[in-house]
């Protein structure tokens, strides 16, 4: 159903690599809601997923931009404004990858070159794509700028390894930025904080499956799916939320407020 929430606004979605991303529904949504877009993904993103298929579906240019790179950056917000037809009304960051992850390399063995890369795909490139678009004055004013984060930026959860301190330097640019970003231009800097959703990025998780599962058993609406974090998305992206800056709000079915669910402890609670 179509509300016609972002009517005649433009946007750019990062990271929708197949029908699973959490950007992908995202894309979908605002396009149903009345958006023109542009989506853009890593080069070898590009030749694995399927983002061209998307971008078909919604009529969107797909433009290849590595998000380490402030070159790749400046290209993708120019041809954006050039393919959308002027200044850019809001942007999902929807990036993360921990190669120590991947490679299986636990919290106290770290290879620091690889963690130094993580800390630059999945946190640094929300600065960089920022401060690209601060100084092409790229995004109109109460513009809207929103990335993905998880509750590992606040509380311990062994799997999630360096990612957990990639996002909470995530969340920290989120609200530097979005103090100079406000001031200058009223832009508005926002992160949603997601339930463990299964897509690529989440299955990398060590034990995502029983993550999930927890996390599904401890808040009491039960994990957020990709749909509802999509629906969530775009009212942050459209004007009925003009005045919410440099928050991390928490998308998550309650579980970030749980300290026991009766569902976990049945005999005790139950
Ligand atoms: N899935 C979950 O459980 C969950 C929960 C909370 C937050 N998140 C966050 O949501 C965001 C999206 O992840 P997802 O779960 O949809 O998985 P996903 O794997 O579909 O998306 C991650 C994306 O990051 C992109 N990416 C990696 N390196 C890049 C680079 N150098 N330049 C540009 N793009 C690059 C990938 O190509 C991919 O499209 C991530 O920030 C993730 O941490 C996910």
């Amino acid at each position: 159903m179509s509300n016609n929430l972002l009517k005649g606004k433009r946007g750019i979605i990062f990271g929708a690599l197949d029908d699973k991303s959490l950007a992908w529904k995202v894309a979908e949504r605002c396009v149903e809601e009345g958006a023109t877009i542009t989506l853009t993904n890593a080069p070898v993103a590009l030749r694995f997923g399927q983002l061209k298929e998307l971008g078909e579906k919604l009529n969107a240019k797909v433009i290849a931009a590595d998000a380490t790179s402030v070159e790749d950056l400046e290209n993708l917000f120019t041809e954006s404004m050039e393919a959308l037809g002027g200044k850019i009304d809001f942007v999902l960051h929807s990036i993360g990858m921990s190669i120590n992850v991947r490679k299986k390399r636990e919290y106290t063995d770290l290879k620091y070159e690889w963690m130094q890369k993580t800390l630059d795909i999945s946190a640094l490139s929300l600065h960089k794509l920022l401060q690209v678009a601060y100084k092409m004055d790229a995004i109109n004013d109460w513009g809207s700028v929103v990335a993905l984060s998880f509750l590992a930026a606040q509380r311990t959860f062994p799997q999630y390894n360096e990612m957990a301190e990639s996002k909470a330097l995530l969340e920290s640019i989120s609200r530097s930025f979005g103090y100079h970003y406000g001031a200058e231009k009223k832009v508005r800097i926002n992160v949603i904080s997601q339930s463990p959703t299964m897509t690529t990025a989440g299955s990398g998780v060590h034990q995502f499956d029983r993550f999930f599962d927890y996390a599904d058993n401890m808040a009491p609406l039960g994990n957020a799916p990709a749909e509802a974090c999509a629906d969530f998305t775009v009212t942050m992206f459209s004007d009925l939320t003009r005045y919410i800056t440099m928050q991390t709000l928490f998308h998550d079915g309650g579980f970030s407020s749980m300290g026991m669910s009766a569902s976990i402890l049945p005999t005790e609670m139950g």
